[in-house]
């Protein structure tokens, strides 16, 4: 994925918002984190990657001197370093506007061999990493009476595959997690929604493409739209989420996954043609 994927989509409400992305060191959370940079946001990297973050954040704010864009090492889980880094982000910033619980890892083993140390790991920072982050957030955003929350779950929170079970299993709850703190934040002016993307070509599924553990010609066989989602996809929706456009969607679990889940077959298209 090169530096300079961005999102096409400017709301113009979203000038001046303040933005805070985990695991924006790279793939979905750096798309999103440029996106909403490109849209006028001051933006917040989170990561525990701190030299990668580095980086990044030094790009991006040679590509956007009048605005905010400074990045934080920590680690979703933390809940005492991510108070403080939003904290000190809205009292820099004067807001803190908008919260993106993208941070996550992948754990793909057969259920009769995953490792619970592994399964403890992706619930960690799948699951309670969310919560950590979107709590923090919440706090200062329903003292503000205003705000957005958006929580990164899967295609895989909404529809099962073989050898995901901590995955699956911490992604469908993340869109419960979301339904809740909706309902719970809505009187107070905090919208909160999921992201629920399907198999996206960033530049870990490009290598492992590369290395022969992903066959993206049957994936893209397998998908109605006949296509892997782009990072850019991905930033677009999470841009109409923040963005007063989207001011009545709270509590849903917004799926970009070219109909995949849609698809009863789950068979490629070519398998069944002329049935
Ligand atoms: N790429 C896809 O096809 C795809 C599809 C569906 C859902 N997702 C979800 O989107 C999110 C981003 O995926 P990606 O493909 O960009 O992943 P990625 O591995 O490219 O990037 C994840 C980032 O999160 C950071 N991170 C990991 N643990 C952290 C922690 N404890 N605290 C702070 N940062 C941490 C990593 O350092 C990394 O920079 C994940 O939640 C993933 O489950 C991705």
């Amino acid at each position: 994925m090169s530096d300079t994927t961005t999102a096409g989509a400017v709301y113009a409400d979203l000038r001046g918002r303040s933005v805070s992305v985990t695991g924006a060191a790279r793939g979905l959370g750096l798309s999103m984190a440029r996106a909403f940079a490109a849209g006028g946001c001051h933006v917040q990297l989170i990561d525990i990657d701190g030299e990668e973050l580095d980086g990044v954040r030094a790009r991006l704010a040679a590509a956007h001197p009048e605005q905010t864009i400074e990045a934080s090492a920590a680690s979703v889980t933390d809940p005492a370093a991510i108070g403080d880094a939003l904290g000190g982000f809205q009292e820099r910033t004067g807001s803190l506007d908008v919260m993106v619980n993208n941070a996550g890892i992948s754990a793909n083993a057969p259920s009769l061999d995953l490792d619970i140390e592994l399964w403890k790991r992706s619930v960690d920072i799948n699951l309670t990493g969310v919560f950590v982050c979107a709590q923090a957030a919440g706090r200062i955003m329903t003292a503000q009476g205003r705000g957005v929350v958006l929580n990164t779950s899967s295609m895989y929170g909404v529809v099962a595959a073989p050898a995901r079970a901590a995955y699956c299993a911490s992604k469908a709850a993340v869109a419960s997690l979301t339904k809740v703190l909706a309902v719970e934040w809505a009187s107070a002016g905090v919208r909160v929604n999921a992201l629920a993307p399907g198999y996206v070509e960033t530049d870990l599924v490009a290598s492992l493409a590369a290395a022969g553990r992903l066959d993206l010609t049957a994936l893209r066989s397998r998908t109605p739209l006949s296509r892997l989602g782009s990072p850019g996809d991905i930033a677009n929706l999470a841009l109409f989420l923040a963005s007063d456009v989207s001011a009545n969607i709270t509590g849903q679990v917004m799926v970009s996954d070219g109909g995949w889940s849609a698809d009863g077959f789950g068979i490629t298209a070519t398998a069944v043609t002329g049935q």
